[in-house]
């Protein structure tokens, strides 16, 4: 089994298709399911209200990966160009110096159960801490089946805060947080039950009223962690030439760090990839992106996140990023191309998915630095572009090449440039 499958960008869906299957990635189920008659319109409309259809987005798969010594495919749902292309390439770079290694924290998620007390805030903090253990064996009972599974509510804590915005009354606060091992859940709607219905005990112990019981999309306490350590002659026969372009990528990514207007964009291309593979996998991308922007802001200035040095004679890079993934609950049983997304990429366990996710945001941060130090990012995103407009254009499959072709080697790729080609094609065919 192997994820290098040399060629596959130029073959038809189809044909990508039987090759995944030919080296063992999904099963028969995975065929009917990504093709893009997944979702029926009897099932979307349980998943919402107000349905008034299904809306399509390519489902594609990044390939080359080999992480922690395994083959992986990775499907991407993504109407970005640049992107599959890119993260393929370096995972096939990457794998050539030995692949991703990852780590994964367990999936621990975080409830709040926030009081405002109406009385001496230390006397309702001092109730609280007095019976944390009474509080943390009823919180372990409400979910006696995510016990059974090896997960559960694993540890209790008092928090204060004050709210002290100057100009304003200043405010006390109380907040009993939480910490819940979800196990293969996204856990949203478990950390929620637990809240709430630990809610009425935290307000008899403290006679005091809960204002509110949610789960924190901070989740840093679930951190995925994927590296990689490069050759400096990484990008080719000229070594020189090679080792300056992995110079530049550390700086680079030192501008990011300096810089929360490179960082954010620096992010929003670690997302590109991030997103992709959360949206195939049928999870919360909203819950995603808030906990990756505000985990990148911990230091109290917002920061990239990965990192990228140069260390003796290796390019060495790394990420962190918390990621609150499920391979069970929420839609994931009832649409049919999340499983077989799930099924493409072999895993079976929240952590496995969060691994390869942070590796996949690596390789997306890695081909962009790389792109954006060399020759630029348009020139990729412009020959993909290019494909766009000449099918905007009306050009067919047959056809699209072509017109790309005469596009890039013109340097204009407009609409107007892709109709005069179609025309001089088609009048070339009609030629008796
Ligand atoms: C484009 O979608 C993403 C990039 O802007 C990321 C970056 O600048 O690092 C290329």
């Amino acid at each position: 089994m192997t994820s290098r499958i040399p060629g596959f960008y130029r073959l038809t869906p189809d044909e990508r298709l039987r090759a995944l299957s030919r080296e063992g990635f999904g099963s028969s189920v995975t065929e009917g399911a990504v093709r893009g008659d997944g979702l029926t319109l009897g099932v979307a409309n349980t998943m919402v209200e107000n349905v008034i259809g299904t809306f399509g987005l390519p489902n594609a798969v990044a390939v080359n990966f080999l992480i922690d010594g395994r083959e992986r495919v990775v499907p991407m749902v993504i109407e970005e160009p640049s992107v599959l292309a890119a993260v393929s390439h370096m995972a096939r770079v990457v794998r050539d110096a030995g692949g991703f290694v990852t780590e994964t924290d367990p999936s621990i998620m975080i409830g709040q159960i926030q009081l405002t007390p109406e009385g001496d805030h230390k006397s309702c903090i001092a109730k609280l801490e007095e019976h944390l253990d009474a509080l943390l064996a009823a919180a372990k009972d409400i979910h006696p089946r995510l016990r059974e599974r090896g997960g559960g509510v694993r540890s209790l804590e008092v928090r204060e805060l004050v709210y002290d915005e100057s100009g304003h009354p200043s405010e006390h606060m109380v907040v009993l947080q939480f910490y819940i091992d979800c196990v293969d859940a996204m856990g949203a709607n478990m950390v929620n039950t637990v809240a709430e219905r630990l809610s009425p005990m935290v307000e008899e112990l403290t006679g005091e009223r809960v204002r509110m019981a949610i789960l924190s999309n901070l989740a840093d306490r679930r951190l995925a962690r994927a590296k990689v350590s490069l050759p400096l002659s990484v990008w080719g026969k000229d070594v020189e030439e090679s080792q300056a372009t992995c110079i530049s990528i550390a700086a680079a990514w030192r501008f990011a760090w300096a810089d929360p207007y490179r960082a954010t964009t620096h992010n929003k291309g670690v997302m590109n990839g991030i997103d992709a593979v959360v949206l195939a996998t049928g999870n919360d991308w909203r819950a995603i992106e808030a906990g990756a922007h505000a985990f990148a802001a911990r230091a109290g200035t917002y920061r990239p996140l990965t990192r990228w040095e140069v260390i003796g004679d290796r390019l060495e890079g790394s990420i962190e990023i918390p990621l609150q993934l499920g391979t069970v609950g929420g839609t994931i049983p009832i649409h049919p191309t999340v499983r077989a997304n799930l099924d493409l990429m072999g895993v079976t366990s929240s952590r496995e998915l969060s691994a390869i996710t942070a590796a996949v945001g690596l390789a997306q941060n890695l081909g962009a630095l790389k792109a954006l130090v060399s020759e630029g990012i348009q020139a990729g995103h412009m020959r993909m572009h290019a494909r766009t407009v000449a099918a905007v254009a009306g050009a067919t499959e047959q056809e699209i090449p072509l017109v790309m072709a005469d596009m890039v080697a013109e340097q204009d790729i407009s609409a107007h440039r892709a109709e005069m080609v179609l025309r001089r094609l088609r009048a070339v065919q009609e030629r008796p």
